[in-house]
């Protein structure tokens, strides 16, 4: 509890802190490549018969938004003396821009990621380790994101003097959910100011929930502005879940009778998670936003349609978004925001192969 105890007091100071704020302004605007466009695409629009706009984080640079909470967390890593930081990552986007951050603020950095997501994602894995990361397999459990949350906490509590662990989504235990939110609403404060007027519906998927609660806390108060999250079929916590503790935060969660963790499985090394961040079973509590389930060949499908049609490599993650997008039934005057939360190319050959065994090709 001590150093959450620090991080909490410490992060309560860094967010009235003129000097931190105007850095990681500059930050985003000048290395990330923010304000990211809000696009218009034509061709959802005529395909959806609604008008749908793109958030693109995609153009961050390091091709996630996950760069926009590794800065944050990055320069209060600095800011509070610490010369390491941990860090887990599924997919590999959090450990590139983890790898990313540290590099240019001077951090040793060491990610830990699953065995089966070193596999699926081995180009980030190369970038992280060009990046001059230390990237620890972690041999435990199904190999996904979990167990490398497991072993970056271990980690850091091994050594909290001098280490920093960079949580990568608004999960775990407080105040990380909360700063990720934070950092994460830039994506929801652009929307603001780039959509003349209020959207109908935002959409994003939903892995721990970084990307979707970045783009809906800005717009929690405005009633008229729907929100929806999409889960992968297969770790779908907060529609199948039921209410339990993981990682230090109370949410909606997949176990069993036993009470053990439930192996998850998507396509979507980024969704592939058992939990998701507290705040967002808040939001599916109250009803502030609903939450679905697309599966792996709806979002393949998406992903397939946006390079033939959009010239955009999508995330296979944001891939499910747009997969809602597209299977919804709209009116002609929603206007629908759905982020593309990352770039695709990572997900190549998991596509590549997921056709050949449908025999698609
Ligand atoms: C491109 C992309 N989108 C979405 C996610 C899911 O994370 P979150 O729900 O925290 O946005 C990831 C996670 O790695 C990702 O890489």
């Amino acid at each position: 509890m001590t150093p959450l105890i620090e991080l909490e007091e410490a992060y309560r100071s860094l967010k009235k802190d003129p000097c931190f704020k105007r850095e990681l302004k500059g930050l985003l605007e000048s290395f990330t490549g923010r304000p990211t466009p809000l696009y218009l695409s034509e061709k959802l629009t005529s395909y959806c018969g609604a008008r749908v706009y793109l958030k693109r984080e995609d153009l961050c640079h390091t091709g996630a938004h996950k760069i926009n909470n590794a800065l944050g967390q990055g320069l209060a890593a600095r800011y509070t003396s610490k010369k390491r930081v941990v860090a887990e990552t599924g997919a590999g986007q959090h450990g590139v821009a983890c790898a990313t951050a540290a590099a240019l603020l001077d951090l040793e950095c060491t990610v830990y990621m699953g065995y089966r997501d070193i596999e699926r994602q081995s180009e980030n894995v190369s970038r992280m380790r060009m990046l001059g990361a230390r990237v620890e397999k972690v041999d435990t459990g199904e190999g996904t994101l979990k167990d490398a949350v497991n072993a970056a906490i271990q980690d850091w509590v091994s050594d909290p003097l001098r280490t920093y662990y960079l949580l990568g989504s608004c999960v775990g235990p407080h105040p990380y959910p909360l700063m990720v939110r934070d950092f994460q609403s830039v994506i929801g404060r652009e929307v603001k100011k780039q959509l003349k007027g209020l959207p109908t519906h935002l959409a994003a998927c939903v892995g721990g929930g970084s990307n979707s609660i970045g783009l809906f806390y800005p717009f929690f108060r405005e009633s008229g502005v729907s929100m929806t999250g999409i889960e992968a079929a297969g770790a779908a916590s907060l529609t199948r879940g039921k209410v339990g503790v993981l990682h230090g935060s109370m949410s909606y969660l997949l176990y069993g009778e036993d009470g053990q963790i439930e192996l998850t499985s998507s396509a979507a090394p980024g969704l592939d998670y058992s939990g998701v961040g507290p705040e967002h079973s808040f939001y599916r509590d109250t009803g502030r936003a609903e939450y679905v389930r697309v599966d792996d060949k709806a979002a393949v499908d998406a992903f397939m349609w946006m390079m033939r049609n959009e010239g955009i490599i999508p995330a296979l993650e944001s891939s499910h978004a747009l997969a809602w997008v597209m299977g919804r039934k709209w009116k002609k005057d929603d206007t629908v925001v759905v982020c593309l939360s990352g770039r695709g190319e990572k997900d190549l050959d998991i596509v590549r192969g997921f056709l050949e065994k449908e025999g698609n090709q």
